[in-house]
């Protein structure tokens, strides 16, 4: 095991990928080291990116005045956490949870589904899907020792994890989104937001200081963006139970691909038809599976694209700004791409209840301005004067 980086959790955090035997924490980390990932030619080819070499620059709005250093592709998530913060306490939350990810994403794949529900066992518990990465994830949180408050969508209220105020983080997850698709194989995926203290509410999604989703389709993924620290890193669960760094994502560039939300409201919200007969009448390629996270992951895949979720008089807004849209918006946003409710940046958005609802869409620069003119007749992000973009010409 790296030094410094405590172990999170119980061995129950742990299966390995080919067993369903319940493996202690020994058993997968001593044969594992960072050489064995960056060498192996199982990865080479993989890799989305050329490895870089490493090289210091400064963060300025780093929690810590420290130089962090640049993380390569092809470190583990110890190593790349290590190089992303100097705090302690954030790197042990965040890999608490890709434990818990890990554990998910297994369950996921060997869960049996019939009927309405698809359940797994945990210990001597046959338990839904959601309900398991529900359970999963906060006690990988209480395993933290650095977590406040944790609160999911499963059960919106505050729950005491032991974790200081000074020093600790509350954080706010959807378990397992997308549950009603896992029987029809589709990727599905775990959204959270960590804020610093113990505030939820009062706050912004600009206020986390990470933001990740784990991905739990063909290939498991841990997608990751740490406040201050450049872009959006996706991290592949590899056959030993290691996470290991794939991409980077610094830009999102134009591209006519499209992931339209809710599709229902074009019925009485004619901006919306509109938008979407933009794309439509551009040729855009229609890429949506009705899970926000392998739709909104393939904008940072893709580096590319626009989600849309919008609202109309009669279907009201149904996506939760604190456990998956704000988070959403720290991914898209370290990025470099954009977030927008039709007014502002999703990260500018006050929090004030646990429940709060909102319409949302994330992709590129020109995807966003197009977004607000179209349903709104401006956008913040045009300066005043500018030629209206496409649909909204
Ligand atoms: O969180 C709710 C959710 O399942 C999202 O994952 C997904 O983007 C959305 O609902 C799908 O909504 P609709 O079926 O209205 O497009």
């Amino acid at each position: 095991m790296e030094t410094g980086i405590a172990y999170c959790g119980r061995g129950a955090f742990m299966p390995s990928q080919h067993s369903k035997s319940l493996v202690s924490p020994s058993s997968i980390s001593p044969s594992f080291s960072s050489r064995s990932l960056k060498s192996s030619s199982l990865f080479g080819e993989a890799l989305r990116l050329v490895p870089r070499s490493s090289s210091s620059f400064k963060v300025s709005k780093a929690k810590s005045t420290a130089i962090i250093t640049r993380s390569e592709i092809g470190d583990s998530l110890e190593e790349f956490l290590k190089k992303a913060t100097t705090d302690k306490g954030l790197i042990r939350v965040l890999t608490c949870m890709g434990e818990a990810m890990r554990t998910i994403g297994f369950k996921v794949r060997t869960a049996s589904c019939g009927g309405t529900a698809c359940v797994n066992s945990f210990g001597d518990e046959q338990l839904a899907v959601d309900m398991l990465a529900n359970k999963v994830l906060f006690e990988a949180l209480e395993h933290s020792h650095f977590c406040k408050y944790a609160c999911s969508e499963e059960v919106p209220e505050l729950q005491d994890m032991g974790g200081p105020v000074e020093g600790g983080f509350s954080v706010a997850f959807d378990p397992l989104d997308g549950s009603s698709i896992v029987d029809t194989n589709f990727a599905v995926g775990t959204i959270f937001g960590v804020w610093p203290g113990d505030k939820l509410t009062g706050v912004t999604g600009g206020d986390q200081v990470a933001a990740a989703m784990g991905v739990y389709g063909p290939r498991t993924t841990y997608v990751l963006a740490i406040k201050g620290y450049p872009g959006t890193h996706e991290f592949l669960l590899l056959d030993e139970g290691k996470w290991q760094h794939v991409k980077e994502t610094t830009e999102i560039g134009e591209g006519k691909l499209f992931s339209p939300g809710n599709l229902r409201a074009t019925f009485d919200n004619p901006d919306y038809d509109k938008l979407i007969n933009y794309y439509v009448k551009e040729k855009y390629t229609l890429r949506y599976t009705g899970g926000m996270v392998p739709d909104v992951n393939q904008i940072i895949v893709k580096e590319k694209g626009v989600f849309t979720n919008v609202i109309s008089p009669t279907t009201k807004a149904k996506l939760r700004l604190l456990f998956e849209v704000a988070p959403l918006g720290l991914l898209i946003e370290n990025a470099g791409g954009y977030s927008s409710d039709g007014h502002q940046s999703i990260l500018d958005k006050e929090i004030i209840g646990l429940d709060d609802r909102t319409q949302v869409a994330y992709g590129s620069k020109q995807e966003i301005i197009r977004f607000e003119e179209t349903l709104y007749g401006k956008s913040r992000l045009k300066e005043a004067g500018g030629v209206p973009v496409g649909a909204a010409a």
